[in-house]
């Protein structure tokens, strides 16, 4: 297998075996409607060579909004000219792009979104520090439907697929984890595979029969996390097996859930700039932020897993031996030996990256003509703490 090569998704062609990862842009305004930033940025990635571009991570509904106020939205048919026009951009350049659809779950803040924060429990995220109020199994069922139309709109506005985004801690993910998900109707964990796969089963199927079987359907999970009650390897296995009965056209492997964000992204933790800039940590009465500077910080520095290069691969690889669906690996790729190293030497299919696209979104045409370029992105992590406030998303280092 080789790095620029033509393949494919489904039915879909790829001009090579590189993804844009999904990332947040922060370039749509209050009823995330596209902003003129956002095409522009769009079109800046599909111009210099990328196969496979998701986007950011879109809502479903109102209630499934993130606390990034730039976010986009997939909500509702009102959308579709707005999105046709990204993707006939895109496509001018025989890119191919897929939008990344999500349900915050309880991975929000009410004083931002304006709605309950919701969950498929009642426990709390670390970080957001909400109580969600627990989904009822109708509004479950609900949320399936929203899913599907979702995908549908998506599919209406010319994406060539969409992404389901079932890791970092949003709904479809608390779902799946015994250590979020205590619920005792249909969607319960399972006692054999110590997961609960009915959620993401009937949400697949809903898309499937609002979209057909022709209408790729990708999937982001998370290899492992970093709750007390983490993840095993044979839970993450018994996923992939479920996920290869659905027949889904490509899984990415990513890590972790929001509670440890750094985890996901892996790199320099920038205390300074967290307690000024992140609106969890700078807000509150003086004793609570004093808490946070100093106890909360520390305990998520102890929990801080270290950089290294391809630091998700080995779930990737795991993946691959219990699954025929093509596997994208995601996270710490900067050269291209390593892209070379995961597609030819470990057979994976796709590599994808998102902050070397951040920092140069020619990075790849920069790879074609040297080999030996590397990423000039040095993992500061200012572009995903920026995320989080009103700032669009972009590389405050180079
Ligand atoms: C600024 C920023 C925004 C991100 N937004 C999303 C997102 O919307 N959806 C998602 O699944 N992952 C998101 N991620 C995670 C990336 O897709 C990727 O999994 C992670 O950054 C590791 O890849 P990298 O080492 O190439 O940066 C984001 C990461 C960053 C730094």
């Amino acid at each position: 297998m080789e790095v620029f090569e033509t393949t494919g998704i489904g039915s879909i062609e790829l001009k090579n075996r590189i993804f844009r990862s999904a990332t947040y842009e922060g370039m749509c305004d209050d009823l995330g409607f596209p902003t003129t930033q956002y095409y522009e940025m769009y079109e800046k990635l599909a111009r210099n060579e990328i196969g496979g571009i998701i986007t950011g991570f879109a809502y479903i509904s109102d209630e499934g909004k993130a606390m990034q106020p730039g976010q986009a939205g997939i909500d509702n048919d009102s959308k579709i000219p707005y999105y046709q026009k990204l993707t006939d951009i895109v496509h001018k350049y025989h890119s191919r792009i897929f939008m990344q659809i999500a349900h915050t779950g309880r991975q929000t803040k009410k004083s931002v979104t304006g709605k309950e924060v919701v969950g498929c429990s009642a426990k709390k995220s670390i970080y957001f520090n909400e109580k969600p109020r627990v989904l009822t199994t109708n509004e479950v069922h609900q949320i399936i439907e929203e899913f599907g139309n979702s995908a549908r709109y998506a599919k209406e506005s010319g994406f060539d697929g969409i992404q389901l985004h079932a890791a970092h801690g949003y709904l479809i993910h608390q779902f799946l984890l015994p250590s979020v998900n205590n619920r005792q109707d249909e969607f319960k964990i399972d006692k054999t595979s110590k997961i609960n796969t009915r959620f993401l089963d009937l949400v697949v199927d809903n898309i499937r029969a609002k979209c057909g079987d022709q209408f790729p359907v990708l999937i982001k999970i998370s290899g492992s996390d970093d709750y007390y009650r983490k993840f095993d390897e044979q839970q993450f296995i018994n996923l992939v097996q479920f996920l290869n009965t659905k027949k889904l056209d490509a899984i990415e492997i990513s890590y972790g859930t929001m509670d440890f964000a750094l985890n996901i992204f892996r790199g320099d933790l920038p205390v300074d700039l967290i307690l000024s800039r992140n609106p969890i940590f700078n807000s509150g009465p003086f004793y609570s932020r004093v808490f946070k500077k100093t106890i909360a910080l520390n305990f998520f520095k102890v929990k801080l897993k270290p950089y290294s290069p391809m630091y998700n691969l080995d779930y990737a690889s795991i993946a691959k031996k219990y699954t025929s669906i093509p596997i994208i690996s995601v996270g710490g790729f900067r050269t291209y030996h390593e892209i070379e190293y995961a597609i030819k030497d470990k057979r994976i299919d796709f590599v994808s990256l998102c902050r070397p696209f951040i920092a140069e979104p020619d990075f790849l045409v920069k790879l074609m003509h040297d080999r030996n370029h590397k990423s000039k992105c040095m993992n500061c992590n200012y572009c995903a703490i920026m995320c989080d406030t009103n700032n669009r998303t972009m590389c405050y280092k180079n």
